[in-house]
Formats: structure tokens, sequence, C-alpha cells
């Protein structure tokens, strides 16, 4: 199917503004920032924060969605891509043809809006992630999918525009709860504990790994659980259940036929001054050196994979295992969204330590691709 251009789906003033919008500069916020500002929701802090937004959110959605139209190797005109940057100029619009936003009442109807943009954008991963195996499917025997360099970076601008422009409207809307719960600010805990936090996503993380296969091996957390930090604890959530999947599987894949019990998953919490790390551990056999450069990469995984077109567009799948070859990728974007990085160390014939480093500090403004 031919990819209709921009030219074709767009009235010419929609398209002169994505444009306009496409090339101006984005703004970057820090947790700090958000964290202070949104300790004051007042209405007036509020329509402010509308008005930020009303400009903000449709220059990072025009960028997206002119670089949608522009990729590499002919992956903007597969019909799943085609779909995602539909999405965004459906988006893009709605932002535009709404009017100034005034006064309280405009504001209110605005962060209406804007909640919807988000539902809309809720499959925009696996969406992707389908238009890239369309791609890989056309020029399997050509290339080797792990050196299309170009696609693996616009994947990771895309996507940590996504964290970016989710966690906006996220906090904005979240700003409103009249009965918000104790520390929290929005989506921010002002007393979060990585512990906790650790704990509940490895108790997730084991529920799927006892779907799989039946048993599950343990994993011990080391370190104080009262101690608490300021950050998204849906952010930690995900990173730190992401890696334990990934180690769950792999001390499972060595152990499951063997007589040896399985060693547990060891998961360390230590609070710096700068940043707060968590390792994850585990015995479960590493990872070859040779494949260290692609586990960054997106969908290299050594998993079958689950992703396929039936499964597709709009209907999310329940989470399996592993298989997306996304876990460390998207993590890793978390990560260094507010500051942080993910950086993983294997020792083959052994087991992988992973780190993840948060920044404490909470004033590094976003990464704004
Ligand atoms: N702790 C680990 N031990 C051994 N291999 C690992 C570990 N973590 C990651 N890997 C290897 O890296 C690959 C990529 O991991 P990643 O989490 O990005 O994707 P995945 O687990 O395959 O799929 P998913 O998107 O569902 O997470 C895995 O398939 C696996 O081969
Ligand atoms: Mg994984």
């Amino acid at each position: 199917m031919a990819a209709k251009k921009l030219q074709e789906t767009l009235s010419k003033g929609v398209l002169e503004e994505v444009h306009r919008y496409g090339g101006m500069k984005q703004t970057g916020v820090s947790l700090r920032y958000m964290m202070e500002f949104g300790s004051r929701p007042t209405p007036r802090n509020l329509l402010l924060s509308a008005q930020f937004l009303h400009n903000e959110l449709s220059i990072r959605i025009a960028r997206r969605a002119l670089e949608l139209q522009s990729l590499p190797y002919g992956l903007s005109s597969k019909p799943a891509v085609l779909k995602v940057r539909d999405w965004y100029l459906d988006s893009f619009r709605d932002l535009r043809s709404f009017p100034e936003i005034k006064d309280k009442n405009d504001e209110l109807e605005f962060t209406q809006m804007i909640k919807m943009i988000k539902v809309r954008h809720n499959n925009v991963v696996p969406t992707m992630a389908l238009g890239v195996q369309q791609l890989k499917k056309d020029l399997k025997p050509k290339v080797d999918y792990q050196d299309l360099d170009e696609i693996h970076q616009f994947l990771d601008r895309f996507y940590m525009s996504r964290i970016g422009i989710r966690m906006l409207i996220g906090q904005h809307v979240a700003l409103h709860d009249p009965n918000p719960p104790p520390d929290c600010v929005g989506y921010i805990h002002t007393k979060m504990s990585p512990v906790e936090v650790a704990r509940h996503a490895s108790e997730d993380a084991r529920c799927i790994c006892f779907r799989e296969y039946g048993s599950a091996p343990d994993v011990n957390i080391y370190g104080d659980p009262n101690f608490t930090f300021p950050y998204v604890p849906t952010h930690l959530h995900l990173m730190v259940f992401e890696l334990v999947k990934n180690s769950l599987r792999a001390v499972q894949e060595q152990f499951m036929n063997s007589d040896k019990v399985a060693p547990p998953i060891r998961i360390i919490v230590a609070d710096g001054i700068e940043d707060v790390t968590i390792k994850v551990s585990d015995e479960g056999g590493g990872i070859p050196r040779s494949g260290l450069p692609k586990i960054f990469t997106y969908l290299y995984s050594t998993a079958k994979n689950p992703l396929d077109e039936q499964v597709d567009l709009g209907i999310a799948n329940t989470t399996t295992m592993a298989g997306y070859g996304y876990g460390l990728p998207i993590s890793r974007l978390y990560a260094r969204y507010f500051g942080g990085d993910l950086q993983i160390i294997s020792m083959e014939g052994y087991g992988t330590d992973a780190y993840l480093h948060l920044s404490r500090l909470g004033d590094s403004q976003e990464p704004l691709p």
C-alpha cells in the first residue's frame, strides 16, 4: 500500500501549521519543577499549565508527525506506521482547533481533551513494533535487522518523546484530583520507597513467571524500606518489572531441567547522594559478549516473538514473559528521562547484573529529541 503523503491527508492550512509548530523549540521540564509547580494546584496555576501544554504539546506532537513521515527503508509507508501517524495528526488537529484557554471552564474542557489524546495514543508502542516487524519481513534476506541503526535511533527518540508527552498530560490531569493520595503530586510520589516499589514489581513479574513456567525463583530485596525519595512510582515499577522479568526467565531457563534449586534473584537498593542505584543480579547464565551490543536495540530478543498481526492493532496482548525485545531499551529510556541510566554487565556462564541509576536530584531537564 502506498503511503498517503501528508499533503493528501491534510488540508493546506493544517499542513502549514504542522510544519510551523514542528519547527518550534520544545521546552523541557524537570522532575523538581513538576513537583514544585504541582504542589500548588491553584486554579491560576492549572490555567497556566493548560496554556503551556496547549502550545508545548502541539510542538512535540507536530515534530513526531513530521518525523513519522520521513523514515528510512520505507518504514513510513507501513500500514501500522501510517496508523500511528494519523493518531498524531488527529491529536495535533484537536489541539490546534481548541480555542485560546482563558478561564477555568476552558481549562477543564482542555483537560478532558488531552486526557482523550492520551487514550488515543495508548497502543502506540505495540503498533509501531508491528510496523517495524512488517519492515523486517520485507528486508529479511538483504539486511541484518540489528544493523538498522537509524531505525533504532529513531525509535529511541520517538519513544522518549512519548514518555515526555504522557508524563506532561498525566501530570496535568492528575493535579485535578480533589483528594490526592498523601505525599503525591500528580504522578510524583514525594516519599517513594524504592524497596517497596521493587517488591511490588518483583511480585508482578513472578506472577507472570508462574503463569508461564509453573514456578518462579525467589527474589530477595536488600535495602532500607524506610528510605524514600521523590520519583514517579509507575516509571520505577515498569523498569524493575522488566529487569526482574528478564532475570526470572534466564534463571528459570537455566534451572528448569536441573535438579538444583534455582538461585534467588537479588535486588540491592543503594541510596547515594547523587543517585539511587538499584541492582538486579541473577545467576541465569548471562548474555554472550557478542550479544551485548544488541540488547538495547528494538526487537533483539532470544525469545519466540509473540507479536503477530492477529494480536496487533488496538488489542494489546496480555503481558508475556519475553519476546518483544523492548524491555531493556524502553526501561533505559524511562531511566534517562529523569536523568538516570541503565547498564547491563554480564558474565557469560554465570549471570547478569543490571544497574539502574536514578537521579536523586531531580533537576535534570527532560531529554528532548
Ligand atoms: N538477565 C538476563 N539474563 C540473560 N539474558 C538476558 C537478561 N536480560 C536480557 N537478556 C537478553 O536480552 C534480550 C533482550 O531483553 P529485553 O528485555 O530487551 O527483551 P525480551 O526480554 O526478549 O522481550 P520483552 O520485550 O518482552 O522484554 C533477551 O531476549 C535476552 O536474550
Ligand atoms: Mg524482557
